[in-house]
């Protein structure tokens, strides 16, 4: 054999060695940690772990289950984030995204700008199911749900749209639109992300044969620029879930979450060994460290703006984190449904 031919069998099956660690790794995760039933969600997801968790016991695979929760909050008129009620776009337009992963079949569907249709999570996994594609936008998925009978209809509240109003009002130093600045500037329009409504519900589940799979379904940053998408339909950042490991999801800030790919980050990171709530949290350091313009600073450095992360491992243990404290996370243990504190890096 020539030297150059045993190199590369060398390092080839360093290669092989190295790729067959790290998948020990994961089915060591799988394997040396019984699956429980667990789901968990952000703090408006109360309802929604009940009923996933109620469906699983049923029999029911993880995705159906986690639809059917946050399908809950997406009809519920009073959760002015996600679905029916959802805060409109600037110009008074509920625009909704969406998007589902399956673990056991490592499939996912989604969809972004989506109107008239307030169950946005039911297309995405229609898109996963019907489609060869896995995202769909705007008038395609408009015409893709109807195609597979949706109805449309008027998503915008009374009380969403005296909000929008109101809003709109007061639009000079509140809107999205920014003049040309530099990294540095600090006073460009009035930002202030943090005090803007942003929502969102994430959950994620393990059904009883141990299959992972969440959905992320929200009607993003009120009073957006149309078309805006922000990082809940984007698979690896509003959620991701690898049925080897674990899965993860998000809500806050969408812009920062797109910037850092977190929610598959963070399933990585348990891949690598840190627990659900040390994953979530390296997330949020990410974040920190990745934001880099003034304008989205306070006057101490930190982000002007939140993100929360919430995570499941394979084995059923959870975590939650946001990058200030406040955000409440919801967790279904297998025996009952909690609302509790998630981490945080800083006080708010
Ligand atoms: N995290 C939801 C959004 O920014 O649209």
């Amino acid at each position: 054999m020539s030297d150059s031919r045993r190199e590369f069998m060398q390092i080839a099956s360093s290669a092989g060695a190295l790729a067959a660690t790290s998948m020990l790794s994961h089915q060591a995760i799988a394997q040396q940690r019984p699956s429980k039933i667990v789901a968990i969600s952000s703090g408006n997801g109360v309802p929604a772990v009940t009923k996933a968790v109620e469906l699983i016991r049923t029999g029911a695979d993880a995705i159906d289950a986690v639809i059917a929760g946050v399908n809950i909050v997406e009809d519920d008129p009073n959760d002015t984030s996600v679905g029916y009620g959802g805060l409109p776009n600037e110009d008074g337009v509920v625009e909704l995204d969406a998007a589902v992963m399956h673990g056991p079949t490592h499939r996912a569907g989604s969809v972004a700008s989506l109107r008239n249709i307030k169950n946005p999570s039911k297309v995405a996994k229609l898109v996963m199911d019907r489609s060869d594609h896995v995202l769909l936008v705007g008038n395609g998925a408009l015409r893709f749900a109807k195609a597979h009978g949706f109805a449309e209809e008027n998503l915008l509240t009374q009380r969403a749209r005296e909000e929008w109003l109101r809003w709109k009002e007061r639009l000079s130093t509140k809107d999205d639109w920014l003049p040309a600045h530099s990294p540095d500037d600090a006073d460009v329009g009035v930002f202030a992300p943090y005090h803007r409504h942003t929502g969102t519900i994430h959950c994620s589940a393990i059904d009883s044969k141990g299959g992972l799979s969440c959905v992320t379904t929200t009607s993003g940053l009120a009073f957006k620029i149309p078309g805006r998408v922000g990082d809940s339909p984007i698979i690896g950042a509003g959620l991701y879930c690898d049925n080897e490991i674990g899965s993860a999801g998000s809500t806050g800030r969408g812009e920062a979450n797109l910037l850092n790919c977190s929610s598959m980050f963070i399933v990585e990171q348990m891949g690598m060994g840190k627990t659900p709530e040390q994953a979530c949290l390296a997330a949020c350091e990410r974040i920190v460290k990745h934001t880099k313009m003034r304008r989205l600073k306070k006057p101490d450095g930190k982000p002007d703006f939140n993100v929360s992360f919430y995570a499941i491992r394979k084995d059923g243990e959870f975590g939650s984190a946001s990058i200030f404290s406040g955000p409440k996370f919801a967790i279904h243990d297998g025996n009952q449904a909690m609302l509790l504190d998630g981490k945080h890096l800083y006080k708010t």
